[in-house]
């Protein structure tokens, strides 16, 4: 990927470009007709690189900090007319009919320790560090076109077992497109697709 050649600030309380997010980065397969979502912007490198191939953008943040950083990054790198940014947890703001072919979420994935830091909204996920990822499946896959493809971050320190079976009883074919070990886990990127003949999702 080329986010080296982005021109890239991070605002205070917004997460830094990390591992996570070059793996993601490095997963991305975009095409011109692609109409891309991506759930936790925060600074935008993965919006940014998505704007400058994609057919249309949506970013999504729950952190009004991390809506603004996306906006400024997306207008320093003149990738702002293809992009639209929004303040929503997950994607309740969207309406029932917005549809997308490729959607992403590099979320916050770690087990809750109990140990809170300004940071939290950006890296715990839950009591095991699934919760949200789950909460994120069962709302994206509404929003794909049939064929449309979903990728998440994981960390093997959150309950990945969980995540794959919701995502196969959501309707999607799951493989594990990257992977990176880092410190005591491994993170990886899941992607599941829709099937074709998917009718509906009933949970
Ligand atoms: C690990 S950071 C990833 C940021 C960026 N995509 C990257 O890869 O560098 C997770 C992001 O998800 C956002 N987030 C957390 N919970 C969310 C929710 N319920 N709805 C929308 N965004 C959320 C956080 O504010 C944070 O910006």
């Amino acid at each position: 990927m080329d986010e080296d050649k982005y021109d890239v600030i991070v605002f205070p309380g917004v997460y830094s470009p990390s591992e996570d997010t070059y793996l993601l980065l490095d997963s991305l397969e975009i095409t011109p007709e692609e109409i891309f979502l991506e759930v936790g912007s925060g600074a935008g490198l993965v919006s940014l690189a998505a704007a400058k191939k994609a057919q249309t953008v949506v970013s999504i943040d729950c952190s009004l900090d991390a809506v603004r950083n996306t906006m400024e990054n997306l207008t320093r790198n003149n990738l702002n007319n293809n992009c639209h940014v929004i303040e929503s947890d997950l994607l309740d703001a969207l309406n029932n009919s917005a549809k997308f072919s490729l959607i992403v979420f590099n979320p916050p994935y770690l087990p809750d320790d109990g140990e809170h830091t300004d940071l939290d909204h950006a890296l715990v996920g839950g009591k095991t560090g699934a919760e949200l990822t789950q909460r994120f499946i069962t709302q994206a896959v509404n929003h794909l076109v049939l064929g449309g493809r979903i990728l998440v971050v994981l960390s093997t320190l959150a309950d990945r077992d969980s995540i794959q079976k919701l995502m196969i009883k959501c309707g999607l074919i799951v493989e594990t497109v990257s992977e990176a070990p880092l410190f005591f886990e491994k993170i990886q990127v899941l992607k599941g697709t829709l099937k074709e003949d998917h009718k509906e999702t009933v949970l």
